[in-house]
């Protein structure tokens, strides 16, 4: 059983904390795409801790975590993590698999990422996480990457880096006016690191192979959400990969004739950090108390996120994408509390309905959401353990999510800690 965990929305549904919530019954953990500009927060027993490249997994002990080939991989960075992770007691040698197909993030595609920001100005900007992601997939794309398995040849590493920052050199000095880069040094500090991270780095795919073959369950961790998808996302105000659920075979070598189930994590409501449209945007007052309420907050960046009303346009696209099992839906506690909560179930667009998520930016800009409204509760439900126990109005919202969606809910969380989580799909494994 083999099942793909995404977001459904644009970043930052909860995905850790149901990763680390499901990797209990699972034998392997594997991210696919993204690299450290996701953020990932499992909290256990009032602890917090964020992971950006390493699988949520991990902090389940002996489970085997893969970066996979179409992630992107900041050596330095993920060296970093290593030590935050082996300094909570986890053992990494033998539980952590780098593949040697993965992208190396190097130091000008950071420095890129923020001069393409500046450049663009104020208007024209992603938002970007500037961890170099964006830069990085485009060196990938043009076939001049440098790939993890470079690290460990000094040679290959030199004529590689030599060739890129031939232009990479170049474009920094005439056309930005910024510092050039050192060949010499970039290239001793990433060899440094090829040698530190060389019994991690593997033939990732081929173990997937053998771990499907031998009835391991493996689970697809996904990073950033589907609106943020490079295709299927509200472009250019996306990330540069395929977060959605076609990435996760092509991210990972890993057919899509053995993937079972794809689980989409939706908050009880809609976020989003950096630029971009983002039509259920609320006015700047409900928009800080829905900030205030779920902490809204970027993992990554720190920055202060968007908050918005759930939209149904959003997940019916999602789902057509995705081709959802479920739904496992999060923050739904946040909203406890506010006496009407809406749900977004279509865009009015030059006077007439739209329930299509539009690919032209200029119509979604244009369009107003039509708004369903419910009724909200008054009761805490951050220590529900059941669906009977969730207050009639949370269940009509939840039954309305399904009903709007046509996806069913497989699991909801009632706040952050990883025992407030409340599985309702028993067969979710089978
Ligand atoms: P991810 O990127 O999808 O893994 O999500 P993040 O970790 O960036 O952001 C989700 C935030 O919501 C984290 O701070 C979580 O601890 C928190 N969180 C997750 N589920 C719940 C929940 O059900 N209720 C509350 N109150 N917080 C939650
Ligand atoms: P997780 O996995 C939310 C956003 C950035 C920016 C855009 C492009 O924690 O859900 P990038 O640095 O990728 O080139 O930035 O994508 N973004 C995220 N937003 N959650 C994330 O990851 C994100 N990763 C990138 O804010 O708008
Ligand atoms: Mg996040």
């Amino acid at each position: 059983m083999n099942l793909v965990v995404l977001g459904a929305q644009w970043g930052d549904e909860g995905k850790g904390k149901i990763i680390d919530f499901m990797s209990d019954n699972a034998d392997v953990v594997v991210r696919y795409q993204g690299g450290n500009n996701a953020g990932h927060t499992v909290v256990l027993a009032d602890k917090k801790f964020v992971l950006h490249l390493i699988p949520s997994g991990i902090l389940r002990a002996g489970k085997k975590c893969i970066i996979g080939n179409g992630t992107v991989i900041d050596p330095v960075y993920l060296l970093e993590e290593m030590k935050y992770v082996e300094g909570l007691g986890i053992k990494l040698n033998g539980n952590l698999f780098v593949s040697e197909a993965a992208h190396v993030i190097m130091p000008y595609h950071k420095i890129l990422d923020r001069l393409n920001e500046a450049k663009s100005g104020k208007k024209g900007k992603i938002g970007t996480t500037s961890r170099g992601i964006g830069p990085c997939y485009v060196d990938k794309a043009g076939r001049l990457g440098i790939r993890m398995v470079d690290l460990l040849n000094k040679e290959i590493l030199a004529e590689k880096l030599k060739a890129n920052l031939e232009l990479k050199n170049y474009l920094v000095k005439n056309y930005y006016k910024e510092k050039t880069f050192s060949f010499e040094k970039i290239l001793s500090e990433y060899l440094a690191c090829g040698e530190k991270l060389r019994h991690f780095i593997k033939n990732t795919y081929v173990m997937l192979e053998q771990a499907a073959k031998n009835g391991k369950k493996v689970l697809f961790e996904g990073a950033q959400g589907t609106m943020l998808d490079v295709d299927f996302g509200t472009y250019p105000y996306v990330t540069s990969s395929n977060s959605t659920a076609g990435g996760a075979c092509t991210g990972a070598g890993f057919s899509p004739s053995r993937v079972n189930k794809v689980i989409g994590v939706t908050k009880a409501y809609t976020t989003r950090v950096g630029e971009g449209p983002f039509p259920t945007e609320l006015p700047v007052e409900l928009n800080d108390e829905l900030r205030g309420r779920g902490n809204e907050f970027g993992a990554t960046t720190g920055r202060p996120r968007r908050c918005g009303w759930l939209d149904m346009v959003v997940l019916k696209h999602a789902n057509a994408v995705n081709g959802f099992h479920s739904f496992a839906v999060t923050k739904l506690d946040v909203l406890s509390g506010l006496k009407e909560i809406q749900i977004c179930v279509a865009y009015k667009y030059k006077g007439k309905k739209m329930t299509e998520f539009p690919a032209d930016l200029k119509a979604l800009r244009e369009s107003t959401p039509v708004y369903k409204a419910f009724k909200g509760w008054t009761e805490d439900i951050c220590g529900v353990k059941k669906y009977s126990e969730l207050p009639d109005n949370t269940k009509r919202y939840l039954e309305a999510l399904t009903g709007l969606s046509g996806v069913n809910i497989s699991m909801f969380s009632v706040g952050p800690d990883r025992n407030q989580t409340i599985i309702t799909d028993k067969n979710l494994w089978k």
